[in-house]
């Protein structure tokens, strides 16, 4: 198993341009499913989970090709199997989201439930309420979902809690049924609206996306289109919080600062001084920052993926930070690591207390989910001495050569296969 090592204390400056975003990358890649004809599909980030939902969609028949600019195109002319299988959806969740493309498209689908992970248990209910409510019989048995529809129907949906891909999978679900659909309390993430765009561009009838109420008018089929994935502001931000934790000055380039309000906002908190334009952020920061607490919600809220990011920069801040994750039931697998570093952190309930200390010292840590490895590669950054973070293949899954794009920007880390 890799490991990155890291000497830690050296503040990053530089500019680094963002990759695509996973988590708008993986629904658009299932949206591939929909149409006989290809989608192309250009900045995907090279990502393991993009790797991994790229096999999935191969096994299904899905003929794919790949240029060197990270350009992939997909065809689905012939499904000859329907099956996301559980070894392949137990390494990723976001497997799920074939589920709706398939029932839409092929009539059936049969769809391994995800099991928990690190971070929660992580249920589909919803997923599987939009879709009974658009007609479609579904079985649970032996660990798999079994859809059934000859044809979704258009239906009204009112989702009990805000869900990303549940409102993913249902909107793709939607798109090939015969009448409107109407998904209530939806998502309003940036990577539901850059879907929806994706969609739009294969003929899909969407309107509403971004807000809690989407609208789409089901048609008989899609056709192919191109599409460029929009930047992963969960990068940007995770850069922006190394730059402001090492005390450097950082440029962002091919971002998008308007679907990052939350964090730019905390930021500034912080202490650090963060300009924008239309498709770049700087920060820079001058001394200690001061601790700046976070509570996790949906979009627009301070979203969960940059939590464990912001407990790594609070570790060292002026004061003391609360910080609170409603979100998910178990996102503080992190805290134990930091506190091997010298971290104070006392965990109540769902926040943590976040008191800062004078520095970390670096330590052995192991990575236990995406983010969570994130913040321990944060806290190697800022520690004195040597840090080496285990299981880096939680970190491969979301960010792109990470230790490439931190040495460009003087970090002192690399990889030890
Ligand atoms: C998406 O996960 C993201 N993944 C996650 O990013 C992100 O943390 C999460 O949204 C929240 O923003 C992808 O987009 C591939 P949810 P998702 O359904 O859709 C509960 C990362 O680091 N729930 O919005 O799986 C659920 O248990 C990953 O890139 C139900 O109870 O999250 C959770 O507590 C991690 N029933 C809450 O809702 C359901 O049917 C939000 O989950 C669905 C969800």
């Amino acid at each position: 198993m890799d490991k990155l090592v890291i000497e830690g204390g050296v503040p990053l400056s530089g500019e680094v341009s963002v990759s695509g975003a996973k988590n708008a990358t993986l629904p658009i890649l299932c949206a591939s499913l929909l149409t006989a004809e290809p989608l192309a599909v250009a900045h995907v980030p090279h990502l393991h989970d993009v790797t991994t939902m790229l096999a999935l969609l191969a096994q299904m028949g899905v003929t794919i090709s790949t240029d060197e600019k990270l350009g992939v195109e997909l065809a689905a002319a012939r499904i000859t199997g329907p099956v996301a299988p559980y070894d392949l959806v137990r390494t990723m969740r976001a497997s799920v989201l074939v589920l709706g493309p398939l029932t839409a498209r092929c009539g059936e689908a049969r769809v391994s439930l995800p099991g928990g992970c690190a971070i929660g248990l992580r249920p589909v209910d919803q997923h599987i309420k939009g879709l009974q409510a658009m007609g479609a019989e579904i079985a649970i048995e032996h660990g798999y979902i079994t859809a059934r529809a000859s044809r979704l129907k258009g239906a009204r949906i009112c989702l009990d809690l805000v869900t990303v891909t549940g409102t993913e999978n249902l909107m793709m679900a939607a798109t090939l049924a015969s009448g409107a659909t109407v998904i209530e309390n939806a998502a309003r993430e940036p990577e539901v609206v850059d879907l929806a765009k994706c969609l739009n561009a294969m003929g899909a009838k969407i309107q509403g996306a971004g807000s809690d109420v989407v609208m789409i008018e089901g048609v008989e089929r899609l056709h192919g289109a191109r599409h460029r994935v929009m930047p992963d502001r969960i990068e940007t931000g995770t850069f922006l919080v190394a730059a402001a934790a090492t005390g450097g000055e950082i440029t962002l380039r091919d971002a998008r600062p308007e679907i990052l309000d939350a964090v730019l906002e905390k930021l500034r908190e912080a202490g650090a001084q963060v300009t924008s334009g239309p498709d770049w952020i700087a920060l820079k920061t001058n001394g200690a920052l001061n601790s700046v607490s976070v509570r996790t919600a949906p979009y627009p809220a301070f979203p969960t993926d940059m939590q464990a990011q912001f407990m790594a920069l609070n570790s060292v801040a002026r004061g003391t930070a609360l910080v609170t994750e409603t979100v998910f039931e178990n996102r503080f697998m992190h805290v134990q690591e930091l506190k091997r570093l010298g971290a104070d952190i006392e965990v109540e309930g769902n926040t943590a207390v976040v008191k800062g200390v004078a520095h970390l010292d670096g330590a052995g840590v192991m990575a236990t989910d995406l983010r969570a490895s994130a913040s321990l590669v944060l806290a190697g950054l800022i520690a004195r001495g040597t840090t080496t973070v285990d299981r880096v293949y939680h970190l491969d899954r979301g960010y792109e050569r990470i230790e490439e794009k931190l040495s460009r920007l003087g970090a002192r880390i690399k990889r030890v296969r």
